[in-house]
């Protein structure tokens, strides 16, 4: 069957081979891929700066936002044969740490954890894969090909999470949230901001175009240029770009008591010069919280599962600005302003959202 595969740490190195089909040991459910959303990750991992083959292997399955159709399963599954699912990305570690051990993987704290596509466990871009039932999550059959939305879904959902969690250290009533980043992280965060009744704002470099619209028609409220020009001291902040400067513009400008997540990765080696004292002192004296969040374990698939089932499906099919066919793969890997999620299809799906 067809893959498509890099070797990690070589730029330009995927390519699009003939791998054996996967093999029993991986699980007895057996999987059809139909799309794979493409993200910054997948661009790393493709430019050589991240990414880790299996043991022993020279190259990894790409792919880590998955949708697929359930070909085979046992009869005791919890899915069946036709069943939309997506595989989960992350594996505990092997010792396993005290996170892992209680399935909170996406807190693993040795580092030994794997990642489908990403850390030494072969990824879903391949026809087809086997699993096990308990990294396997059913979407909304109503969802179609948009079921590919629930892994970038399920880390917002984490993120979600993490706000409520840590506001309610104190009474909780948050009304007013900024995302930084009109990308499909942020766009998404947005959706799960208004599902929770919220007064959504998000702020990015673009002033025009689909991601404007998008914002708008979701009943959010669009900003470009800086925070401070928005007037917003928001309850919450989920921060998406990951560009420096915004997260320290986005830092000074939380509200008090607010949370602020932490969500994009930054490239690093980009130096700017800030007053750390005057940051400090109005995250103490307002009690700011900054938290960090990566990946998601099992639950935040499920919350995340629920969120795009009550989202609205018009809306949901515009994030996908492109959908690629597995044979053009490369058209996938270069963005414009106006892409949002762009989606590699391995198998044209039938049941499409209407
Ligand atoms: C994935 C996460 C993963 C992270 C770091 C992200 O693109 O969505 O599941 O943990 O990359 O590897």
């Amino acid at each position: 069957m067809n893959a498509l595969t890099v070797v990690p740490g070589r730029a330009g190195s995927a390519a699009l081979v003939d791998v054996p089909e996967p093999a029993l040991s991986d699980g007895p459910i057996l999987v059809e891929t139909l799309a794979v959303g493409v993200c910054g990750t997948d661009l790393e991992i493709l430019a050589g700066d991240y990414g880790w083959s299996p043991p022993g292997r020279e190259r990894l399955i790409l792919g880590h936002e998955s949708l697929g159709r359930v070909l085979e399963a046992p009869d005791d599954a919890p899915v069946a044969p036709g069943d939309l699912v997506v595989g989960i990305v992350r594996r505990p570690d092997p010792v396993p740490c005290a996170n892992c051990a209680v399935r909170e993987w996406d807190f693993c704290r040795n580092g030994r954890y794997t990642e489908r596509g990403i850390k030494e466990h072969d990824g879903y871009l391949s026809e087809r894969y086997r699993i096990t039932a308990d990294y396997l999550v059913k979407v909304d059959p109503g969802l179609g090909t948009l079921g590919v939305l629930l892994e970038p879904t399920s880390v917002v959902a984490k993120a979600w999470e993490q706000v409520q969690r840590i506001g309610e250290r104190a009474h909780w009533a948050p009304r007013t949230v900024l995302v930084t980043g009109a990308g499909p992280i942020g766009l998404l965060a947005a959706l799960l901001g208004v599902q929770r009744g919220l007064d959504v704002h998000v702020l990015d470099r673009v002033s025009a175009g689909p991601k404007t619209e998008l914002v708008a028609s979701l009943g959010a409220t669009y900003h470009s240029g800086s925070i401070g020009d928005t007037g917003l001291r928001p309850d919450v902040v989920i921060e998406c770009t990951g560009v420096a400067s915004v997260i320290l513009d986005a830092m000074s400008h939380v509200g008090v008591g607010g949370v602020m997540c932490l969500t994009g990765v930054s490239s690093g080696g980009h130096q700017i010069t800030i007053d750390e004292g005057a940051i400090n002192r109005s995250m103490v004296l307002e009690n700011v919280a900054v938290v960090g969040s990566v990946n998601a374990n099992r639950r935040h698939y499920e919350a995340g599962a629920q969120a795009l089932a009550a989202a609205d499906r018009d809306w949901l099919s515009r994030l996908i600005t492109r959908r690629v066919a597995l044979a053009q793969w490369s058209d996938a890997l270069t963005r414009t302003d106006d892409d949002v999620k762009v989606v590699i299809e391995v198998r044209p799906a039938t049941t499409d959202a209407p």
